[in-house]
Order: C-alpha cells, then structure tokens, then sequence
C-alpha cells in the first residue's frame, strides 16, 4: 500500500509510505490518500484525520518527478476527488522531515501543522523548471506575510522548521519523537469538543474566508442555527450544569 490507513478510535491516521522515494506523491499514494479521505468523511466513527510520512526523512518530497511527462495534467474522470480543506473533519498534518511542493501544498490544506525539528518546508517546482500547481502560489501568500511567501515561492529555497514556525506557517514545533504524541494530543483536545460544532467552526471558517464580513456573518448565522438545533447541542449545556463530562453523539 502506498498510504497507510489505520483507525484508532475516532481519529484516522493516513501515512504516506514511499519512503524510499522520500514519500513522493506518485499516483497510487493520489488514489489512496484521496480513498482514505473520502472514507475518513464518510465514516461517523472518525472525527479527527491525521496525515504523515512514512520513515524520518520526509512528510512528502512533492510530485513524484519521475512520472512527469509533457502536456497538460490530466483530472481524472469519474473519480470524486477531495481535499482537506473541502472536508470539515479537521485535518492535523504531522510533517517529519521535507515538506516540498506538493507535500507543503497537501500540509497547508490541512487545519493544524506540527513541524519536527529537522523538518524543511519549500515550494522548489522552480528548480525543475516546473511551477506550484497545487494550490501554493494560492494558499502560501494567503498563510504567510506576502513578502515570504514570494521569497519561498520566487527562490524555490527551504526554510527551517523553526522559521516556518516564526512567519505562522505551522502551529508547533516538536522533537521527531514528540510529533506524533503532540498531533495525536492536538486531535484528542478536538476530539472533547462538540463534534458538529467543531465541523461547523471549519466550515464558517473556510467558506468564510472568501467573503465579505457581512456575507460571512450570514453564513456564521445559518450554521449556529444549524448547530443549535443538534441533540449534541443541547448535551453539552446538561453536561456543563451537572458538572460531568459531556457524551456526544454527532448527532
Ligand atoms: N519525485 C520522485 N522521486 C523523488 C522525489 C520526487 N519529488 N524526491 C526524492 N525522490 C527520490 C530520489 O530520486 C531518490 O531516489 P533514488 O534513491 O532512486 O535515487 C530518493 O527519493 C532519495 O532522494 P535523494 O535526492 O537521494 O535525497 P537527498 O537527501 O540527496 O535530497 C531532497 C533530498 C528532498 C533535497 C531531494 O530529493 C529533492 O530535491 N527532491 C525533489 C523535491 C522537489 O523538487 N519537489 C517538487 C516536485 S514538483
């Protein structure tokens, strides 16, 4: 398999395991990251996602270089293709080493990032005469002070965890031996909270992003009605007056 996909009670773990070509994203690991996702959306169950790599050296090394071929890329057809932003199950990228091109852009698709140490992030399609063709000249500049993201998208140069960490690129940054504990800390945290009230904050948030305050207020407006009218709702205000922990239900 060319991602890894386990279950550990309501969190979903997918792992990119190609690391002997340092996790690049060839088109058996699109396919099955994008199955385990579709699942992850589809499952009650799992209410927190988790994505890595495989091994020590690299979260993901991008596109795989060596299936590139001239032409213009190809979609393929009939095949219902997701991502982590449009999904709202948060998404925490756990990144162990490289996160270049394609694996910065599938990094910053995700909620919440936690850098080891060694980790190197950077956008280097440049240097292969190619250019950021999933999202990174988009989402980069939206992430980051303009001026960085040009730097890391003009020169094709990596910075350091601890730099990434410093312009507000990822959320944390841990000891390699920390990172999955510190990712799966972050997912139990979520996973305390109102389930539909966590998927309605993200939803707000994205759909959001892109729209006037006033259209955003509506929207904020339409989806606390939403999630007033859940069971879960009503669950957590009985939990908090009787001093006990709240059970709920995604329902
Ligand atoms: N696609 C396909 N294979 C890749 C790859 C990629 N994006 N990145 C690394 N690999 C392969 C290498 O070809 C090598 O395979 P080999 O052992 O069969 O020769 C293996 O992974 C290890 O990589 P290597 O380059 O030997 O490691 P390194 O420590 O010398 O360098 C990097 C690490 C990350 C600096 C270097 O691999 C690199 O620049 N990768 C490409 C990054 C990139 O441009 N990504 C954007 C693609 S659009």
């Amino acid at each position: 398999m060319a991602v890894d996909y386990e279950k550990e009670g309501r969190i979903a773990i997918m792992t990119i395991n190609r690391p002997e070509a340092l996790n690049a994203l060839n088109m058996d690991v699109r396919r099955e990251l994008n199955e385990a996702m579709i699942d992850f959306r589809d499952d009650p169950e799992l209410w927190v996602a988790i994505i890595t790599g495989a091994g020590d050296r690299a979260f993901s090394a991008g596109a795989d270089i060596k299936e590139f071929r001239p032409g213009a890329i190809e979609e393929p057809k009939g095949v219902e293709i997701v991502s982590p932003d449009q999904i709202w199950k948060p998404f925490i990228a756990a990144i162990n080493g490289y996160a270049l091109g394609g694996g910065l852009e599938l990094a910053m698709t995700c909620d919440i990032r936690i850098a080891a140490e060694h980790a190197r992030l950077g956008q280097p399609e440049i240097n292969i005469g190619f250019m950021p063709g999933a999202g990174g000249t988009q989402r980069l500049p939206r992430f980051v002070p303009r001026a960085m993201a040009a730097e890391i998208l003009l020169t094709g140069q990596r910075i350091e965890a601890q730099e990434a960490y410093r312009i507000g690129l990822v959320n944390k940054v841990v000891p390699l031996d920390q990172l999955m504990p510190t990712a799966k800390q972050y997912a139990e945290t979520i996973c305390q909270a109102g389930p539909l009230g966590v998927r309605a904050t993200k939803e707000a948030m994205i759909r959001g992003y892109n729209m006037t305050l006033q259209e955003g207020l509506k929207l904020e407006r339409e989806l606390v009605n939403r999630v007033r009218s859940t069971e879960d709702f009503m669950e957590g205000a009985r939990a908090f007056a009787e001093k006990r922990p709240p059970d709920y239900k995604a329902k």
